[in-house]
């Protein structure tokens, strides 16, 4: 068997169109845009490259896009002063802080300070609370997350009363995941268990999968053998693992490598997400629903 690859830029791309519409729709009838600031602080890379492709997808959206890009050496007090300010400004509804921040700066702090019903990101306490009591009380699910679940339900793969398994126990990804999966509700339903670095077997506990979400971090780590014939494998480890000059740009770029062994994993799979390309486009995707989002929480239309 040779699985169906689950393509992040195709599902991207549609749900883009679908939030543009929706955009056009609310700024013809209500006079307003979503309006979202990105916070950036000092001068890592990736977070650079991360927050370009943020601003251009919400531009090409039509929000109304805010960078504030700041010294490596800002102080904690001005970035929570910064963070009051936007808190306090009518025309943004959705506020990011990328991460990592400078190690001067305590993250959590900083986190805590965004107004939940602002915390596009889903990381507040409150919103982790609103996710985990599921129903109606969810307000942001985190954007990676929310992203497997479409890639996951927009495939046609049945979630109810399935197994998932989901491997890594992170804050970001392993454990909102398992949340959203396991809500009562279309496109969850299902048998959650997450396994992590001191799981007795887990291969055995991937073998069960009807669907298996893999947020690991290691490279090849999932084997064609833990994989039960015909399951959804949803990948969503980056892992830089060299260079490489780009035949687009002739510019040095990583080589990414995912948590699951593609090659072979896809002979077994029934559907799969390929690195790059399958959940990596979501997180924007997803972000910018997020921020519409609060937009319509706002004006009663949610
Ligand atoms: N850094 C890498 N991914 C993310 C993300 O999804 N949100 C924020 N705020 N920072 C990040």
């Amino acid at each position: 068997m040779t699985a169906k690859i689950i393509k992040g830029t195709e599902v991207r791309d549609k749900i883009l169109e679908e939030i543009e519409a929706e955009v056009n729709e609310i700024k013809e009838k209500h006079g307003v845009v979503p309006g979202l600031v990105t916070i950036l602080v000092g001068e890592d890379p990736a977070s650079i490259s991360y927050v370009t492709a943020k601003i251009k997808t919400a531009q090409k959206l039509g929000f109304n896009e805010i960078q504030d890009s700041q010294q490596p050496d800002l102080s904690e007090a001005d970035l929570l002063g910064l963070v009051e300010k936007y808190n306090n400004d009518d025309s943004i509804n959705g506020i990011l802080v990328q991460l990592p921040l400078p190690k001067h700066i305590d993250d959590k702090k900083i986190l805590n300070a965004i107004d939940p019903d602002k915390d596009v990101d889903g990381f507040h306490p409150v919103n982790v609370g609103r996710l985990t009591i599921g129903g109606d009380e969810v307000k942001f699910p985190p954007c990676t997350p929310a992203g497997i679940q479409e890639l996951i339900v927009r495939s046609g793969v049945e979630t109810s009363g399935a197994e998932v398994v989901v491997v890594g126990r992170s804050n970001i990804v392993g454990k909102p995941i398992a949340n959203i999966m396991l809500q009562k509700g279309a496109g969850a339903n299902a048998t959650v268990t997450i396994v992590h670095t001191r799981t007795k077997d887990m291969a055995a506990h991937c073998k069960r999968a009807d669907i298996l979400v893999v947020a690991a971090g290691v490279p090849d780590l999932v084997k064609p053998e833990w994989i039960k014939p015909g399951a959804c494998v949803i990948d969503v480890g980056v892992n830089r693992v060299g260079e490489k000059i780009s035949e687009k740009t002739g510019k040095k770029i990583a080589i990414l490598k995912g948590d699951v062994d593609f090659e072979t994993a896809k002979e077994v799979a029934g559907y799969i997400t390929p690195v790059p390309g399958g959940v990596g486009p979501m997180t924007i995707t997803m972000l910018m629903k997020n921020t519409l989002k609060s937009l319509k929480f706002k004006l009663g239309i949610a």
